[in-house]
């Protein structure tokens, strides 16, 4: 695997920016100050954000560009929304201006929601597009920021922080929508999944691509990706458990037909065809595990 030079030089900046940044916090703990302002700054776990990451609540109150933005299909509401937002672009260049010095093209942001919902897209794709980050729906009530929908009765929570696009279609679900979120951060593409390629069988390559945008966001393979589901390999592949690759692929189809109250969404808009090379890369992946420490 390359790992570009200048990203292993970013990574020494970000090593000497934390340790600088512990020292001032150290230093700043023994100056006497009683202001409101360095008592709300004491209580924020500075040292968890770094040049590559940024936990949103902390700088909520340093987004003052709001502005009123209108998405006329919101794939999670359904209906024509909207929201006071900050340009996504702006966000990243006052937080993330890290960003800068990294290829875009292998970069990729990472959404962290409270939820254990960890998605992630080409950073290039998100700032291409007239994306935001939501800080409340307009036409929530007075005194509230949010207004939770429902799906299959369950309550979904929206705050603290929403991605939204105006100029992106519900229907492609090749763009990230995230709610609840609270952090965001950046990662080389290339570094992320390598483990996760399928190196030894360039057969099951598609299956790896259709996992990692439609399943990974979710579930981790060998601990790595999402945490909402369940880790799928490793101890254990979800292919060495159940009865068949056939029935994993009915349960993607339609969770609720096997568990009451199932918290997996039916996968609707894969065929048949693009199941099957799925779990052709799942079962590859039970043969690929790493080692038990
Ligand atoms: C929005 C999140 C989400 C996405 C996307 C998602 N899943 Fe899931 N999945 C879950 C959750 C949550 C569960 C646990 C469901 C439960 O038992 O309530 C689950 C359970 C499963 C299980 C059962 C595991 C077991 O043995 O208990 C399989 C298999 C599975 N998912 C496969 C997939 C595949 C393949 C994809 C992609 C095509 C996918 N999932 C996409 C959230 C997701």
């Amino acid at each position: 695997m390359k790992i570009s030079p200048l990203f292993l030089a970013l990574r020494c900046c970000i090593l000497l920016w934390v340790v600088c940044l512990t020292a001032c916090q150290s230093s700043q703990n023994t100056d006497q100050q009683t202001s409101q302002e360095s008592v709300a700054m004491a209580a924020i776990d500075t040292t968890k954000s770094d040049s590559m990451s940024v936990y949103l609540l902390d700088i909520k109150a340093k987004l003052t560009n709001l502005e009123t933005i209108v998405v006329n299909d919101d794939p999670v509401f359904h209906a024509k929304k909207t929201y006071r937002a900050v340009p996504f672009q702006a966000v990243m260049d006052q937080f993330l201006a890290a960003y800068k010095n990294l290829d875009l093209a292998q970069t990729q942001i990472v959404f962290e929601c409270e939820d254990g919902y960890n998605p992630s897209m080409s950073l290039a794709k998100v700032l291409d597009k007239k994306s935001y980050l939501a800080l409340s729906d307009v036409d929530a009530p007075t005194g509230q920021e949010w207004i939770n929908p429902t799906k299959e009765g369950r309550e979904m929570k929206i705050a603290p922080f929403y991605v939204v696009y105006t100029d992106v279609p519900a229907s492609d679900v090749s763009f990230k929508w995230p709610y609840n979120l609270v952090k965001i951060s950046l990662a080389s593409a290339s570094e992320e999944l390598a483990v996760l390629f399928p190196k030894e069988d360039d057969t099951v390559v598609k299956g790896f691509e259709l996992f990692k945008t439609n399943c990974l966001t979710c579930h981790a393979l060998n601990k790595v990706g999402g945490k909402m589901g369940p880790e799928l390999n490793y101890p254990k592949s979800v292919t060495e458990y159940w009865k068949s690759t056939d029935d994993i692929k009915a349960f993607v189809k339609a969770p609720s037909s096997y568990r009451h109250d199932c918290k997996m969404p039916a996968v609707t808009h894969l065929n048949d065809k693009e199941l099957d090379e799925i779990l052709r890369y799942l079962t590859y992946m039970s043969q690929h595990k790493p080692q038990k420490s």
